[in-house]
C-alpha cells in the first residue's frame, strides 16, 4: 500500500481506467456473464434499478462480508439490523423531511425535468453545492440549453425530496412512512440497547448493512446512481470530552491524497500522512482521521487501486444537514472521480433531534466526574410514601433519575425509560425541594462519527480496476478480471481435459470435495477446448483452474493453473486439497 508511482504513470493509469469504451465493454461482459444487469429488462427496465446475477450476487456477498469482518474485528463494534420502512416522525426529526432534496429544473418549453446540478457539470467546479437562486443564475450565465429541445427557457429550480413514500397499513388510514434513505437512523434509535450491550462504556460502534432508497430525479451513470442501493454504515459513538488516542503514527510510511477545504473552496490536492493532516488541523478530528485510514486500507484489500483513491473535504454548503465535517473517499474510474464513502462528523445532531422529538431520555450516556461536586439546587424529589408501594425495589432508579434532571419537568405524567422498562411518574408523586446534592457525574449526548459506504459504487470500481484487456497477436484483446481471492465469486474451476474416460467423474468428485470446505466455491466446466475454458474462467476472475487429464486417472495428479501469472504446476490431489484447505 502506498503512493509510489510517478505523475506520468498515474496519468497513464487514469487514461486506461477512465477509458469510456473500456467501461462499456466491461458492462457488456458483466451482463453476459451474470454479474450485473439493468433490472426488469423484459419490461423495458427502470432507470436506477439493477440486478446482481449468479456471479454478481456472490461477489456482492463477499464484499459485504469483508466489510463486516473489517469493522467487527476492531472489537468494540456490533452489527444490528432495523427495518427499511421508517415512520414519518423519525425522518422529520432526522431532518430528511425538509432537507433531503435535490434541485430539479424544468424546461418551460418542452417540460423535460433534469437535476439542476447535472446541467451545470463542466461549467461549475462543484454544482452539487448550489441551491435555488444560485442554480438559476449559473444556468443563465452559462447559457445552458435544454438537452431535449435545445432551448434556453428554464423555470426556477425546485427542491424535490428524494424519499420514496409509503403507508404502513391501508393507504387511506395508515401511518405515513418512507423507505429509509440511510441505515443510520435505525442505529441511532437502537442506541440504548447498544449502550447497554457495551456496559455503558464509550466509545463503541454499530454497523448496519442493507438497502437504502433515493428517488433520484434522473439517474444516469449505471451502477453509480441507483434508486435502490446497498448501503453499509458505521455509527461510532464517542464522548466529545474524552481524549481518544489512536496510534496514527503506524501509518506514517505513506501519504494520503487529500483535497482540503480550508475556506469553503477546495484547494489543490496535497499528499500528507494521516498523522500530519490531523496535527495540522486539516482533518479536524483524530477519530475521523483514524476512520479515513482504516477505510483506505479496506479499499485496497478489496482490490481498489490505491493510487486511484483520494479524499475530498466537503465545502460548508455541500455538507449534509447533519454534518459538521465530512470527507468523501473518491475513487477514479470510467465516470471520473466518484464519491464511494462519506466519513462525516455528525456531532450530537441525530441523538438530540430524536430526544426532542420522541421525548426519549435514553439517548444519552453517563459521564462520571473525576471529582464529585456538591451543589445547591432545586430538585424534583419523589415522595417515598407514594412511589414505594408502586415501584418497590426500583425506587432508587426513579430517585436517581429525577434528582439528576437538569431542569424541573414541566409536564406530567413523566415517562422514565430505564433498561428498556417504562416507569410513569404522576405529578402528585413528587415534590420540589431545595437541596445540597453531590453530583457524581452527568448525562450528555454522545457525538457520532459515521463512515457510510455505497457498496454498489465500490463493487463497480473493484470491477473496473480489476478489468484488464491484454493485447494479443490477432488483434483481439484477452480479457481478465484480476479480482482478489477474498472477493472472487468462484475460487476454483475444475476442468476435465475431455469429458470422457472418467476424467469428468474425477473432476466432479473434486468439485464436490472442494465445495464441502467452508466458504470455498468451485465450479465444473467441461465444454469447448481447454484454452477457451481457461479464458472463460479468467474473464470472470476465477483465481485458480484445476485440470484433470489422462495422467490424473493413472497417478492421482492434476495441474493447478494460477490466473494472474498463468503458470501451471503439476501436483498430487492430496497436495491440491491441502492447498485448498489453506486457501485465503
Ligand atoms: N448516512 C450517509 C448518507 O446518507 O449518505
Amino acid at each position: 500500500m502506498g503512493l509510489l508511482i510517478t505523475p506520468k504513470l498515474l496519468d497513464m493509469l487514469k487514461q486506461m481506467i477512465g477509458d469510456e469504451s473500456k467501461s462499456r465493454r466491461l458492462m457488456s461482459l458483466l451482463k453476459k456473464r451474470g454479474f450485473l444487469q439493468p433490472a426488469f429488462e423484459a419490461y423495458g427496465g427502470v432507470a436506477g434499478l439493477y440486478d446482481y446475477g449468479p456471479l454478481g450476487g456472490r461477489l456482492r456477498r463477499k464484499v459485504m462480508q469483508k466489510w463486516l469482518d473489517h469493522w467487527i474485528s476492531l472489537g468494540n463494534i456490533v452489527e444490528i439490523d432495523s427495518p427499511t420502512i421508517t415512520p414519518e416522525e423519525v425522518l422529520k426529526a432526522s431532518g430528511h423531511i425538509g432537507a433531503f432534496n435535490d434541485y430539479a429544473s424544468e424546461c418551460n418549453s418542452c417540460n423535460s425535468i433534469f437535476r439542476s446540478d447535472h446541467l451545470l457539470e463542466g461549467f461549475h467546479p462543484n454544482p452539487d453545492s448550489l441551491e435555488g437562486d444560485s442554480l438559476d443564475k449559473e444556468l443563465g450565465v452559462h447559457k445552458i440549453t435544454c438537452p431535449t429541445c435545445k432551448k434556453i427557457d428554464w423555470l426556477p429550480a425546485k427542491p424535490l425530496n428524494l424519499m420514496f413514500s409509503t403507508t404502513i397499513g391501508p393507504s387511506n388510514i395508515g401511518r405515513k412512512a418512507y423507505m429509509r434513505p440511510e441505515t443510520a437512523q435505525g442505529m441511532f434509535l437502537q442506541f440504548p440497547s447498544i449502550y447497554r450491550h457495551f456496559r455503558k462504556k464509550l466509545p463503541f460502534g454499530a454497523v448496519q448493512m442493507g438497502k437504502g432508497y433515493r428517488n433520484e430525479i434522473s439517474p444516469r451513470q449505471g451502477m453509480i446512481r441507483l434508486r435502490e442501493f446497498n448501503m453499509a454504515e458505521l455509527e461510532y459513538f464517542i464522548d466529545p470530552l474524552m481524549k481518544i488516542e489512536h496510534d496514527l503514527g503506524q501509518w506514517d510510511s505513506f501519504k494520503l491524497k487529500l483535497i482540503p477545504d480550508p475556506e469553503g473552496n477546495n484547494s489543490e490536492e496535497v499528499l500528507l500522512t494521516v498523522s500530519d493532516a490531523v496535527e495540522m488541523g486539516i482533518i479536524r478530528h483524530q477519530t475521523v482521521g483514524w476512520f479515513m485510514i482504516k477505510t483506505f486500507e479496506l479499499m485496497a484489500e478489496l482490490g481498489i487501486n490505491s493510487e486511484l483513491i483520494r479524499f475530498r473535504q466537503h465545502e460548508g454548503d455541500e455538507m449534509a444537514h447533519y454534518a459538521t465535517d465530512c470527507w468523501d473517499l473518491e475513487i477514479f474510474g470510467g465516470y471520473g472521480w466518484i464519491e464511494c464513502v462519506g466519513i462525516a462528523y455528525r456531532g450530537c445532531y441525530d441523538l438530540e433531534a430524536h430526544q426532542k422529538s420522541s421525548n426519549s431520555n435514553e439517548l444519552k450516556a453517563w459521564r462520571e466526574f473525576e471529582e464529585h461536586i456538591t451543589v445547591e439546587k432545586n430538585i424534583c424529589s419523589p415522595i417515598q410514601s407514594k412511589i414505594g408501594p408502586i415501584f418497590k425495589d426500583k425506587c432508587k432508579i426513579i430517585t436517581d433519575y429525577l434528582e439528576l434532571l437538569e431542569e424541573i419537568p414541566k409536564e406530567f405524567p413523566l415517562k422514565i425509560l430505564n433498561d428498556g422498562i417504562e416507569y410513569i411518574i404522576e405529578e402528585d408523586m413528587v415534590e420540589i425541594k431545595e437541596m445540597k446534592i453531590t453530583q457524581r457525574g452527568e448525562w450528555f449526548t454522545p457525538h457520532v462519527i459515521e463512515p457510510a459506504f455505497g457498496i454498489d459504487r465500490i463493487i463497480w470500481h473493484i470491477l473496473e480496476h480489476s478489468h484488464k484487456e491484454i493485447p494479443k497477436k490477432d488483434d483481439e484483446n484477452y480479457t481478465l478480471l484480476g479480482l482478489k481471492t477474498d472477493v472472487a465469486p468462484v475460487d476454483f474451476t475444475v476442468y476435465p481435459l475431455f469429458e470422457k474416460d472418467g476424467m469428468e467423474i474425477l473432476s466432479k468428485k473434486l468439485v464436490e470435495k472442494i465445495m464441502s470446505m467452508k466458504g470455498i466455491n468451485a465450479n465444473y466446466d467441461g465444454s469447448k477446448s481447454i484454452g477457451r475454458r481457461y479464458a472463460r474462467g479468467d474473464e470472470v476472475g476465477v483465481p485458480f483452474a484445476i485440470t484433470v487429464d489422462h495422467q490424473s486417472l493413472e497417478d492421482n495428479t492434476i495441474t493447478l493453473r494460477e490466473r494472474d501469472t498463468q503458470t501451471q504446476k503439476r501436483m498430487s490431489i492430496e497436495d491440491l486439497l491441502e492447498f485448498v484447505s489453506e486457501y485465503k
